[in-house]
């Protein structure tokens, strides 16, 4: 039966010249199907590259907005309309004018996870992987960041000399994540390395072997001699390192860490969305002008 779904999957692909992107945090099962599987970062540069007419975003609606703001003449599909961010709809572009103005003359740094309507309004986006290099490169003594809070106070903390002004949105999964399970996890795994992601905590991430990116997690594996980890983010990158690495072993630091709306998407989904082309991302396109200079000044200092 799911074989068969896949199967079915590859020929429609096939068929409309379509390509299936998957966040890290998708099922694991998605992965059968998808062309890529990847962060946000590399998603939003592989949605930039595609030359498919079809591009089905397994993943949450401001990621494949952002897919759709940089392929526009593309279709992009969501297969879950409802598969939101939390995290992104703690800002609009009111609550963001609003934040601007409280900080006149301050360039407004938006975090890939927001609507295309913030980060039309704002002078730069980046992602989890290339915030740090972003902020750096844009060589301002101040800037603000939005939504996230913890993210960007992290990024404050390796900075010196630069003051970042956040906002108070975060992601409710990561913020499960509580010092004492840090605590918890040395006393049951000492001498293994706890490696967390920056949208965590600031009392987290201070107690953490090594803080990144989904990407400079799943890296920091590759390239270690270690045999063990425990690892504070979503149970989607445990499930793929787990799969890739049989010889390691990895402990996710709490068995909730589980974005709901990553988890709506099912190999049964694709598929109607691919067969109907149905949950199309549509955008203003004043809007979508303004957000895709933002995403492209991104491209620009990520150099
Ligand atoms: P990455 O940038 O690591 O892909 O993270 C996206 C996300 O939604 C984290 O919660
Ligand atoms: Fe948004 Fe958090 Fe889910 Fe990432 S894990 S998509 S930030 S709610």
């Amino acid at each position: 039966m799911k074989e068969e779904l896949i199967e079915k999957i590859k020929d429609l692909k096939k068929q409309k010249n379509a390509v299936v992107l998957a966040h890290c945090y998708q099922n694991i099962e998605i992965d059968e199907v998808a062309d890529f599987v990847g962060d946000s970062l590399y998603l939003s540069q592989m949605a930039k590259d595609t030359d498919a007419d079809i591009i089905v975003f397994a993943g949450v609606t401001f990621m494949a907005e952002t897919a759709k703001l940089l392929s526009p003449e593309k279709k992009v599909l969501l297969p879950k309309k409802e598969a939101g961010c939390q995290m992104a709809d703690m800002i609009d572009a009111q609550a963001l004018r609003k934040f601007k103005a409280e900080h006149p003359g301050v360039p407004a740094v938006c975090y890939v996870n927001s609507t295309a309507e913030v980060k039309a309004e704002c002078d730069v986006c980046c992602t989890s992987s290339n915030a740090l290099k972003i902020v750096k490169n844009l060589n301002s003594p101040e800037v603000l960041f939005l939504p996230d809070t913890y993210l960007g106070k992290w990024v404050e903390k390796q900075l010196e000399g630069v003051k970042v002004t956040t906002y108070s949105g975060f992601c409710p999964i990561h913020l499960l994540i509580k010092p004492e399970d840090m605590q918890n996890a040395r006393k049951l795994h000492p001498n293994v390395k706890i490696l967390v992601h920056p949208e965590c905590h600031f009392d987290v991430s201070a107690q953490a072997d090594f803080v990144g990116s989904t990407k400079a997690i799943m890296e920091f594996v590759r390239t270690s001699d270690d045999k063990e980890f425990v690892i504070a983010t979503e149970n989607g990158v445990v499930d793929r390192l787990m799969r890739d690495y049989p010889d390691k072993k990895f402990h996710l630091i709490k068995d909730s860490l589980v974005c709901e709306s990553m988890k709506m998407i099912k190999l049964e989904d694709i598929y109607k969305s691919l067969a109907n082309e149905e949950h199309e991302i549509t955008l203003d396109p004043e809007i979508a002008q303004k957000a895709v200079n933002c995403i492209n000044k991104m491209f620009e200092l990520n150099n």
